[in-house]
């Protein structure tokens, strides 16, 4: 049975007051980016293309004769029919066959968020073209999900028979049940972090496709005001996507992304009235404050006064991780990587390391500091850091290996995902469930199918990786752990020539 922690076991235990974290915290030793390897810079443009790639094979529905990876076909064609609509599409979110609203919601806001804030480095890589079709991928799915008036469509499959069959989505006879939230059944989290990744990814369109851009930005205003009307967790995701941090912070991030696509008062409005002042040290699919922080810190840099405060909060989360910082609270393995928790542990390392990016660019750009008490922090060590967390990934580390497949010195070989450790079969073959963790689970050997560009759940808090697929935590990818990498890449990339 394959294990998968993918739920953050207690995201309020990541909000933290920076008076308290004054006094509990205690100086870690910072291992710089120096430690492991000869090597100090990677090909930062072949990962950014690989990172991309991954995201083909985490495609469900019908796909484009474009499609990169040979070992991937159609499937789920039929997802909605129980329901009686078109839900054929969208993203498995990590290594088995089930579409989840909140995470894939979450990697295309991310995606949209890199494709804003680093297009000019991601298009000099030549990555543009392939980055906007990852995210119309999801937006196409969202514009089918949000067909009816105050409902959205959350989850196809269920999730406990999927994850009684280990097969290939292209060979699935599991059930793909439907599950949706409405004015009944409010879902607030995933509502309002699809109404973010909508309105984030009109901006991305906005030149592009101007009636597309429109028809995502009506969407996203239409669920903003469904999921601050009818108010509620959904826990139908859960134990896998369980919501622990409430659904605040997607209220706040949905209503920032919808100010700055539409520089609209009711927003703005919203934010100054209903914005929480949570000093955080995550940024996840769970929590997203950070995240909101640092956009409205960039307004205030652009010169709104109303948003002053942010400034503050944007520090404090780099002050409680940054391992130079008086205030830092977050541990970090001996090799020198963000730990938050045993699972997908990658997704605060990529999502950390393109916070500090684009934070350290803004500070540049502004010429402005991070304040930790009564050190200053610049531009530059915000992105030491981001590289240095980046750099462990992709191979300098204890272990010296790479944590992207099919990428660098070492690479897993045996990442914990039905697509990529089942052959190909064919389409009318029938699996037997049974035998599938006997045949292909169990199976100690690479598998068939690379998962090219997919960076695995890591090493434990003690930097110690093991490349076997019955380890879910350390070898199961996740979209939500590759989104953020781009972008960051992207700028890696632009600093290597
Ligand atoms: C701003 O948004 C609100 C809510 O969607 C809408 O009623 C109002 O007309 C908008 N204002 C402008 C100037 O577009």
């Amino acid at each position: 049975m394959s294990v998968r922690i993918s739920a953050s076991g207690g995201a309020a235990a990541a909000i933290i007051a920076v008076a308290s974290a004054a006094i509990l915290s205690t100086l870690l030793v910072s291992v710089e980016g120096n430690g492991y390897g000869s090597t100090s810079n990677f090909d930062y443009k072949e990962a950014l293309t690989k990172s991309i790639i991954f995201l083909e094979a985490q495609r469900s529905g019908k796909l484009p004769p474009n499609s990169r990876l040979s070992w991937r076909g159609d499937s789920a064609l039929d997802d909605g029919k129980l329901a009686h609509v078109d839900l054929a599409g969208g993203y498995y979110d990590a290594g088995d066959n089930v579409k989840y609203g909140l995470p894939m919601a979450f990697t295309i806001t991310m995606l949209s968020w890199g494709a804003i804030f680093y297009r000019s480095q991601i298009e000099a890589a030549g990555e543009l073209l392939h980055v906007h079709d990852a995210i119309r991928w999801g937006t196409d799915y969202f514009l089918k999900a949000t067909s009816g008036r105050n409902r959205l469509y959350v989850q196809v499959g269920d999730p406990l028979l999927d994850h009684q069959c280990w097969v290939r989505p292209e060979n699935m006879q599991t059930p793909r049940t439907v599950y949706k939230i409405d004015e009944n059944e409010p879902g607030t989290e995933i509502a309002a972090e699809t109404s973010a990744a909508l309105a984030a990814a009109s901006i991305v369109f906005r030149y592009v496709d101007h009636q597309y851009s429109r028809n995502l930005l009506n969407k996203a205003k239409r669920l903003f005001k469904f999921a601050k009307t009818y108010k509620g967790t959904y826990d139908g995701e859960c134990p896998f996507y369980c919501s622990f941090s409430g659904y605040h912070d997607e209220l706040q991030w949905a209503a920032t992304w919808l100010y700055i696509a539409t520089r609209n008062s009711t927003y703005r409005n919203y934010i100054l009235e209903e914005s929480v002042d949570a000093t955080v040290g995550e940024f996840s699919w769970d929590l997203k404050y950070a995240g909101s922080q640092i956009l409205l810190t960039q307004l205030h840099f652009e010169g709104d006064r109303d948003f002053d405060d942010y400034k503050k909060l944007a520090d404090s989360f780099v002050c409680s991780i940054l391992p130079e910082s008086p205030y830092n609270q977050i541990q970090i393995t001996p090799g020198g990587l963000i730990y938050l928790r045993d699972g997908a542990n990658t997704q605060y390392v990529t999502s950390t390391a393109f916070l500090f990016s684009v934070y350290s660019d803004l500070l540049a750009q502004y010429r402005q500091q991070v304040t930790c008490d009564n050190q200053n922090f610049g531009s530059g060590p915000l992105m030491a850091f981001a590289k240095q967390q980046m750099d462990y990934l992709l191979g300098k580390n204890p272990e010296q290996r790479s944590y992207m497949v099919g990428f660098g010195k070492n690479p897993p070989t045996q990442a914990h995902h039905r697509g990529s450790s089942v052959p190909v079969l064919p389409q009318e073959q029938v699996v037997s469930c049974a035998y599938s963790f006997i045949d292909w689970f169990a199976k100690d050997a690479p598998n068939p199918n690379e998962l090219t560009g997919a960076i695995v759940g890591g090493p434990d808090r003690n930097d110690y990786f093991e490349d076997h697929r019955s380890n879910g935590p350390m070898m199961e990818p996740t979209t939500y752990i590759n989104t953020p990498a781009v972008g960051v890449l992207a700028k890696l990339a632009s600093q290597a020539h």
